[in-house]
């Protein structure tokens, strides 16, 4: 490691809050799916800021759309119209179908707030005023600040930060009649993810939405879906995981790739539920800026003309097959879940997080969920010839611990 690296190290450690434990590794440069350290070291990035560059680092068109509004204008609130935003909305509103309403926020914990907010404001005005519960999964995540944390189905994220917002009753995903039994009267809301990001790359059964959507029809509940990180084509031919599966939501929070990686959130609303939020009920200074919806309509333009859903489709398949591969001729791994390039390998052992600090000395930036998963999301641009160095790296990393061991 450089002195530069070290100097900064030390800084972080001095003055930055110490809630992420990071990789020994400073990078200070990236070009679509390579990452380069202060060293000039060259990495092949499959976490993409955590499913944030779906289109790769550096795009020249999110730059290019950056640099040309900034020049402009950068900010002065949602209290004015801008250039920027109702296209924004627009083109989002077409992307799910038509008919959606935006509001812009920062960030995935924002964006589940504010589907919240307004899941609560439908059902009290539509259902009466008990209506406030919102059901959402055990091993859920869907964000940080206190409730969306509460939303959240991971008691050890949760437990340290009482006393949460009430409202949120969790039901094990997957699971129909658990979720039939709870879905009563004073519940406004069911929020899922399509694939369970944070915990662990889990996905939800067709057979499950489609009874899910029927029953939220029946019993007059919104449907929620949290496409933070499944969104903008990174599980493969469309642009959200829901329209694969064919199961229509009401409300969508999305994040994370919005913008290729700058702070960006919005909650989709769709039809009248839309009507819900009156003026004042919510806001954001910052969100809905003119910069960052350019970035996000150049991000969700070149992600279209470069056709990266089917290329997330195909190099998908071909990842999932290499590493259901590797689990058949390693034995260490017992399962392989996942969509598009949204991937994770479950080890049969607390390995994960092992291979991943194996992987950076070797070139590879990748991410373990706990000990035993490592999730795969590379930018939507990586390629066979990249995930063919994943795999060959990984399954010589895999045979040095057995060696070892
Ligand atoms: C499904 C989902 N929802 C919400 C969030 C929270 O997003 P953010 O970290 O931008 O607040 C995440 C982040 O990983 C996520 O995966």
């Amino acid at each position: 490691m450089g002195e530069r690296f070290d100097t900064l190290a030390a800084k972080d450690a001095a003055f930055v809050m110490p809630t992420y434990t990071r990789q020994p590794i400073l990078f200070v440069e990236g070009r679509g799916m390579r990452l380069y350290d202060d060293e000039g070291r060259e990495y092949l990035d499959f976490v993409s800021g955590i499913g944030a560059v779906n289109l790769g680092h550096a795009h020249p068109a999110v730059t290019e759309a950056v640099c040309q509004q900034a020049s402009r204008l950068v900010h002065v609130s949602n209290l004015y119209y801008v250039e920027q935003r109702a296209e924004l909305a627009e083109e989002l509103s077409a992307l799910l179908g038509g008919g959606w309403k935006a509001f812009f926020c920062n960030s995935g914990a924002e964006a589940c707030e504010g589907a919240i907010k307004l899941a609560r404001r439908w059902g009290t005005a539509h259902k009466g005023p008990d209506a406030t519960y919102i059901i959402t999964a055990e091993r859920s995540f869907h964000g940080r600040t206190l409730a969306a944390l509460a939303a959240t189905g991971q008691p050890s994220k949760q437990e340290a930060f009482a006393p949460l917002p009430t409202g949120f009753t969790h039901v094990p995903v997957n699971d129909f009649a658990a979720l039939e039994a709870q879905l009563g009267r004073t519940v406004c809301a069911v929020m899922l993810e399509v694939i369970q990001g944070e915990g662990g790359v889990y996905p939800c059964d067709l057979e499950y939405l489609k009874q899910v959507r029927r029953l939220c029809d029946e019993r007059g509940a919104l449907l929620i879906f949290d496409e933070v990180q499944t969104g903008f084509w990174r599980t493969g031919e469309t642009p959200f995981a829901h329209q694969a599966l064919g199961v229509r939501p009401d409300v969508v929070a999305l994040a994370k790739a919005l913008a290729n990686g700058l702070p960006a959130g919005a909650v989709m609303a769709n039809g009248t539920v839309a009507e819900a939020f009156a003026p004042g009920d919510h806001g954001s200074t910052f969100g809905g800026g003119p910069v960052i919806c350019a970035a996000a309509r150049a991000t969700i333009a070149a992600l279209r003309d470069e056709d990266l859903g089917a290329r997330c489709a195909r190099d998908g398949a071909h990842l999932r097959s290499g590493l259901e591969q590797l689990a058949r001729e390693t034995g260490a791994i017992s399962e392989v879940r996942g969509r598009g390039l949204m991937l994770a390998a479950h080890f049969n052992a607390p390995i994960a997080a092992g291979l991943v600090a194996a992987g950076l000395e070797r070139g590879l930036v990748l991410n373990n969920i706990g000990t035993d998963i490592m999730r795969f999301l590379p930018p939507l641009v990586c390629g066979k010839a990249e995930i063919d160095t994943l795999l060959h790296v990984l399954s010589e990393l895999i045979e040095d611990r057995d060696g070892a061991s």
